[in-house]
C-alpha cells in the first residue's frame, strides 16, 4: 500500500507565488498541491494590512475547504502584513516566506548586514528587518515597485529593467550598507530577475531566494527530506480572475504547462 500524500495549499495574490510552488514541487515532490492565485484582487503590495488580511484569509479558508492540510503563504506582502491573522483563522499549519528567507539570509551573511528588496507593503511593515534583527543581522529595506510590472511584462532580461535595478540598488550598496553581503529577494516575482540582479549588485553579495528557503523549511517541517522516486505531484490551480489569463501568465513563473485551472468567486 502506498502512503497517503500530504496536501499542501499554496496561496499568493496572483501568479508570482508559482516561483514558490516550483521550488516546493522540486524539494517536496512527495506532496500534492493546491495553488490559489487571487488574480482578481492583486496587487497586494500597495494595499493596507486590513485589506490584505481580509483577502488572504478568505483565500486560505477556501484552500482548507478544498482539502489542504498545510498552508504556505507564498506572497511576501500577505506574510508581512497578515501572517498572524491568517494563522489564527485556520485550523491547519501555516508557514510564511519571511521567517525561512530571513534565516537563510542570516546564515549566509558574514558581515551581519543585508539588503532586502520587496513591495512597498512588505518594506513598510519592516517584517524582514524585525525577523533579521532577532537573528542579530541589520537590514536595509528597499521597495522596488516597478519590478512586479516589469517581470509580468516579461522584461526579465531587458536593458530597461537593468537600468531600473541600478537606480534602486546602486546607492544602497555604496553607503552604510556597502559591506552588506546578501540580497534577499522578498517578493514572489524577483526570482525571475536573479540573473539580471547578479550583474547589478557587487560580486561578493549572495542572492537569497525566500521561496527556495521556504521549500527547504517545508521539507524539514513535514519530515520529507529523504530522496527517492515519489512520482509527480498532482497540482490543482484556482484563480479569482480568468482561467486563461492565469494559465498564460503562470507558465512563465512555473516553468511548465499549467492545466486544471478552476475559476473561484470569493465575493459570493
Ligand atoms: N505576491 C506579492 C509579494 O510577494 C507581489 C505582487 C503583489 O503586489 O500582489 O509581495
Amino acid at each position: 500500500m502506498t502512503a497517503k500524500r500530504p496536501v499542501v495549499g499554496v496561496f499568493d495574490s496572483g501568479v508570482g507565488g508559482l516561483t514558490a510552488l516550483r521550488e516546493l514541487m522540486l524539494q517536496v515532490p512527495q506532496a500534492d498541491y493546491l495553488y490559489f492565485g487571487d488574480t482578481a484582487r492583486l496587487p497586494y503590495g500597495s494595499k493596507s494590512a486590513e485589506t490584505v488580511a481580509k483577502y488572504a484569509i478568505s483565500a486560505a479558508q477556501y484552500l482548507e475547504q478544498q482539502g489542504a492540510e498545510h498552508l504556505v503563504v507564498a506572497c511576501n506582502t500577505a506574510t508581512a502584513l497578515a501572517l498572524d491573522a491568517i494563522t489564527r483563522a485556520m485550523t491547519i499549519s501555516v508557514l510564511g516566506v519571511i521567517e525561512p528567507g530571513a534565516a537563510n539570509a542570516a546564515a549566509s551573511s558574514k558581515s551581519g548586514k543585508v539588503v532586502v528588496i520587496a513591495t512597498e507593503g512588505t518594506c513598510n511593515s519592516h517584517a524582514y528587518k524585525n525577523a533579521l534583527g532577532q537573528l542579530g543581522v541589520a537590514a536595509q529595506e528597499k521597495a522596488c515597485p516597478l519590478f512586479v510590472p516589469l517581470v509580468e511584462e516579461g522584461w526579465t532580461d531587458h536593458p530597461v529593467t537593468e537600468q531600473v535595478a541600478h537606480l534602486y540598488l546602486d546607492d544602497i550598496f555604496n553607503g552604510d550598507f556597502a559591506s552588506a553581503d546578501a540580497l534577499v529577494l522578498g517578493c514572489t516575482h524577483y526570482p525571475l530577475l536573479k540573473t539580471l540582479l547578479r550583474r547589478v549588485v557587487p560580486e561578493h553579495v549572495a542572492i537569497v531566494d525566500s521561496a527556495e528557503a521556504t521549500a527547504r523549511y517545508m521539507a524539514e517541517k513535514l519530515g520529507l527530506k529523504s530522496a527517492g522516486n515519489f512520482g509527480h505531484p498532482n497540482v490543482k490551480f484556482f484563480a479569482t480572475d480568468s482561467e486563461e489569463k492565469f494559465r498564460k501568465a503562470g507558465e512563465k513563473f512555473l516553468g511548465r504547462i499549467i492545466e486544471d485551472v478552476r475559476h473561484v468567486n470569493l465575493e459570493t
